[in-house]
Formats: C-alpha cells, sequence, structure tokens
C-alpha cells in the first residue's frame, strides 16, 4: 500500500493513466463539454458497504467472502475495485469522472496475477435536456424517459469507449462488444480489441443501475426540477493488463521492481516503448504433497482461519497462494496444482501444488530456494492444518 505506481510519472501504470487522461481530455476540447475531474489519491481501505453495498453488490455474492476480498475488520476492506467510490463522488456532485488507483484482491499466482493491480473507473451523467430531445420520448418521469436516458448513455458509453481503444491501440484497432454482467450496470458490456491477432477483453461497462443515481440524491433533484430522470454510463479498466500488452511486458511482478534495467526503459507521454527482458532467469520448480484437513474439525485450534471454511475441508487455493507469497514475495512466479486424488480406503484427499520460483533481476541459490519451501511447508501444516506427505 502507499507505493503509488499510478502517480509516477515514468512508470508504465502511470504512463496508461495519463495516456487515458488525454483521451477525456481531448473528447472535451472537441464536444466543449463539462471536464472529466480526475482523482487518484482516494483512500484504497473503504467501508464495505462502499465496495458492495453501494453498487448493489448482493448479499450473498462471492467477492464479499474474506477468501477474495482482504477485511481489515468486519466492516472495513481493501477496496477489489474502484466501482467503491461511484456513488460517494456521484452524491458529491460530480457528473463525469475518472478515478484511478490500487485494488487488492486474493487471487492464484500467475504471471498475470497479483493481490493488488490498478484500476480506472469512469463515470458520467447525463442531464435529461441532454437526451430527451423535442419529440415523443421528451421529459418526464415516465418510462418514456427512462429508456431514452438508458439508449443514450448506452450509445454515448459505446461511441466514447471505442474511441478510448483506437487512442490506446492505434486508429486501425477493430473492437467488438460483448455481453457482461455487473451487478452496477444494465445493460453491461466487455469491450474487446483486436491486437496482434488476439481478441483482448479490454474493460467492463454498462448504463448505470437507476438506483444508484437514486441514492446518491441525483435523480431527485432532476425530477424535483422538472426535468425526469437522468441517465449515467460507468467503465472499469485495469492499467496492468493494458499495460502489459501495450509494452510487452511479460509478468506482472515486474511492475513492481525497482530495478533501473526496467524502469529506465520507460518514459512519461511514450507510449511506444517495447519492454526488453534484461535477462531470463532460470525458475526453480519445488512441489509440496498434503492431505487435505478433513471436514469437521479434526485439524484442532491451530488450523484454518479467516478465509478458509472452518472446521477444517480443504484448503482454498487463494489462502495457499497467500502463504506462499507470505514467504517468497515477488519470487514466486506461479502455484499450480498438479495432482489432486481420494484416498479409495480413507476417503481422505490429497493435493499436489506445483510452486515455480524465479527472480526477475537474478539467479537464485538452490539454498534459498529450499529454505523458502521448508517455511511454505511448515506454515501449511501449521496454519492451514494440512498433513504433509
Ligand atoms: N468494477 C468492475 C470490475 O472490477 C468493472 C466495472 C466498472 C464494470 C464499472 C462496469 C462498470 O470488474
Amino acid at each position: 500500500m502507499g507505493s503509488n505506481l499510478h502517480r509516477r510519472p515514468d512508470h508504465p501504470i502511470c504512463i496508461i493513466k495519463e495516456a487515458i487522461y488525454e483521451y477525456f481530455d481531448s473528447l472535451e476540447a472537441a464536444a466543449g463539454t463539462s471536464q472529466f475531474k480526475k482523482f487518484d489519491d482516494l483512500p484504497c481501505v473503504v467501508p464495505a458497504t462502499s465496495n458492495f453495498d453501494a453498487v448493489l453488490v448482493p448479499a450473498d455474492h462471492v467477492s464479499r467472502s474474506p477468501n477474495d476480498t482482504y477485511y481489515v475488520d468486519d466492516a472495513t476492506v481493501l477496496r477489489c475495485h474502484t466501482s467503491a467510490h461511484q456513488l460517494d463522488t456521484l452524491r458529491a456532485g460530480e457528473k463525469a469522472f475518472l478515478v484511478t488507483g490500487d485494488v487488492y484482491r486474493r487471487d492464484s499466482i500467475d504471471a498475470s496475477h497479483y493481490p493488488v493491480f490498478h484500476q480506472m473507473e469512469g463515470v458520467r451523467v447525463f442531464e435529461p435536456a441532454e437526451f430527451s430531445s423535442s419529440g415523443s420520448s421528451g421529459s418526464g418521469s415516465g418510462d418514456d424517459a427512462v429508456a431514452a436516458g438508458t439508449a443514450h448513455a448506452e450509445r454515448e458509453l459505446k461511441r466514447v469507449l471505442e474511441g478510448l481503444a483506437r487512442h490506446l491501440f492505434g486508429s486501425e484497432a477493430e473492437t467488438r462488444w460483448v455481453d457482461a454482467f455487473f451487478p452496477f450496470t444494465e445493460p453491461s458490456f466487455e469491450l474487446e480489441v483486436l491486437f496482434r491477432g488476439e481478441w483482448l477483453e479490454v474493460l467492463g461497462c454498462g448504463v448505470m443501475q437507476r438506483e444508484i443515481l437514486r441514492n446518491a440524491g441525483a435523480d431527485a433533484a432532476a425530477e424535483r426540477d422538472g426535468g425526469g430522470p437522468r441517465a449515467a454510463w460507468a467503465f472499469g479498466l485495469g492499467l496492468e493488463r493494458l499495460a502489459m500488452v501495450l509494452f510487452g511486458i511479460p509478468d506482472i511482478r515486474l511492475f513492481w521492481s525497482g530495478d533501473r534495467r526496467f524502469l529506465s526503459q520507460f518514459r512519461a507521454g511514450d507510449l511506444g516503448a517495447r519492454f526488453k527482458p534484461f535477462s531470463k532467469y532460470p525458475p526453480c520448480f519445488k512441489d509440496v504433497s498434503f492431505w487435505q484437513p478433513r471436514a469437521g474439525g479434526e485439524a484442532g485450534a491451530s488450523a484454518p482461519r479467516a478465509s478458509s471454511a472452518p472446521g477444517g475441508g480443504p484448503v482454498s487455493e487463494n489462502d495457499l497462494c497467500e502463504k506462499v507469497r507470505g514467504v517468497a514475495g515477488d519470487l514466486v512466479e506461479s502455484v499450480s496444482l498438479i495432482d489432486a486424488f481420494t484416498h479409495p480406503k480413507t476417503g481422505r484427499d490429497s493435493a499436489c501444488y506445483r510452486i515455480a520460483y524465479r527472480s526477475m533481476e537474478r539467479s537464485l541459490s538452490d539454498e534459498e530456494v529450499n529454505a523458502m519451501q521448508e517455511t511454505v511447508r511448515g506454515l501449511l501444516a501449521t496454519e492451514l492444518g494440512v498433513e504433509l506427505r
């Protein structure tokens, strides 16, 4: 926390942020519309209500689980998306804004997943006057007015985001829209861009649920003024993903590197850099096999905490990865389940995970890797309650 990669001018994450800012600034210049206000220093520790309830995430949604989200306490989380700021920012009266920040998710470990990454949220609210032309679907608060607002927001959303894709990927970039689902938008879409022969998912977006606008107070004010309901669009995109694709960065850990051989390859304002690997150091693979804790609490007091199912049962992969990351930090490249079976007689479940250790910056020694692996094994036994094999 507090590294603020997205605010360091020569850092690839910040370069992408600035490139997107530049696009939205150019739209305004062309259309003479209101400024998109930029926020990039809102605190990453937020009330769970802002992260979930405010954007209509259902009470039983998986993302609320401590297996997926980092809880500071029962009522406070590390935001898992920048959508956590939608409602408060709308309530502050903003109608066009971009929120950039670090977001946190518990997840598995591979070259594109890291427990912290960066997102940018965009929101644009339309006044009734902006979409209710003199025609039949004119002002008023009926279904027609809502439909007109939704249609306008969807059209604008697609136009603006296709433009963003061309700004980032080149004027020839091919894009396509894929239907999606988010609790906070309806309809919802993902935008994909054809890049070097592959369709890449670039962002999620949609027409903001009216309930959010209503909760923000925006609708009440508009309707009181006789203008009918407002409409809005919202999008959220991951900056690492864009940076990895645009700069050819192969591993997400590199963003956190202090190595000059990485950092010196990027310059503020230059979207054209292609990452040149300075060297590829060898990986070292270590397997760990264990019997899963039995369901029903055999594992005892020292075993599964917080995010694991109370009373034992199979270890969650996110918990396991958290332990490995805690020991190896950025020296772990991937963790993958390579074998699992149930013993025919005892009915116990066995799992074997393969851990790849690799530094981006140097060769690792055998002693160093063995020591990490021993520590990992110990923690899996004492803290997750597995029986090592
Ligand atoms: N918050 C969503 C995510 O993290 C992205 C999103 C933002 C989708 C806004 C729609 C609207 O995946």
